[in-house]
């Protein structure tokens, strides 16, 4: 697992930007693994700018969401096929119809979820699958407890997790406490990860996932076997970090090498 430390939110999403930039010029159509949440709204803002600029094209890729709530139609605006349309989708050149977001609506969320891992078994799999990560660990809605080896299904939120959401939601809507989410082996089989995560409200879930032991009590520690897997992190995340100057370091010598080899 790589780890960087970068000073603050804004140089995180310009790396994880980058990233997908870097991804898409090799790759043009690429699979992307997108997330929603307040954490990649900086980057997706990047990658906007990016598109419009000429920097970047989605018009080949495709892409596959990680999560939406169950009960949830995509014109909900709490929904997270909406928030994808209002902070990405909408202001790039991508193909509507090859953007895919769990469908909240289904008559039938168990054929669902497995439709869902099939389009991405047909795709080729994940390229790049961007991440944040809940107070309590979670990546998707995939709750602490959940198999690390498991697909994409209905799970159950965590109160945390509602607790962290209901700032989306008026006084007067009902939250969801259900969701479909990729599992998090359906995480593990992307060719590469990247997780965003900024502010002391993620130091504790963080110091877990990268130093505490693999558990299910804190689903994002599985990726620690991702074969390809970036936690990217501004200070405040990495507070309670304890190898923080090891991770400074064997970032400056990353560089030193990608710039000896010419990568
Ligand atoms: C949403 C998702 C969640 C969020 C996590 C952090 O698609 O995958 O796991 O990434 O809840 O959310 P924020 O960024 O709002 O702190």
């Amino acid at each position: 697992m790589q780890v960087v430390i970068l000073n603050d939110s804004d140089a995180v999403a310009e790396y994880g930007a980058q990233l997908f930039i870097k991804q898409l010029s090799k790759k043009p159509k690429a699979v992307l693994g997108l997330a929603t949440g307040s954490t990649p709204i900086a980057l997706y803002q990047k990658l906007i700018e990016a598109n419009k600029s000429g920097d970047v094209s989605f018009k080949e890729c495709s892409s596959f969401n990680l999560d939406e709530y169950l009960g949830l139609s995509g014109d909900h605006p709490q929904s997270y096929r909406y928030f994808m349309q209002q902070q990405l989708f909408n202001h790039i050149d991508i193909n509507p119809l090859q953007t895919f977001v769990p469908a909240g609506d289904t008559d039938n969320p168990i054929d669902a979820c497995h439709h869902y891992e099939d389009m991405i078994r047909e795709k080729g799999g994940i390229d790049l699958q961007l991440l944040g990560i809940g107070s309590n660990g979670h990546i998707g809605f995939n709750e602490p407890s959940s198999g690390l080896m498991s697909r994409t299904r209905i799970k159950t939120l965590a109160p945390a997790t509602i607790r962290d959401n209901a700032r989306f939601f008026s006084s007067d809507e009902e939250q969801p406490h259900l969701s479909i989410t990729m599992g998090i082996g359906t995480i593990l089989d992307s060719h590469q990860s990247i997780l965003l995560a900024t502010g002391a409200a993620k130091a504790g879930a963080i110091a877990a996932t990268v130093e505490g032991p693999l558990t299910a009590a804190c689903p994002a520690s599985a990726l620690q076997m991702h074969p390809n897997a970036v936690v990217v992190i501004d200070e405040d995340a990495a507070s309670q970090l304890q190898n923080t100057e090891f991770y400074k370091h064997v970032e400056r010598e990353n560089l030193r090498l990608k710039a000896r080899l010419g990568l």
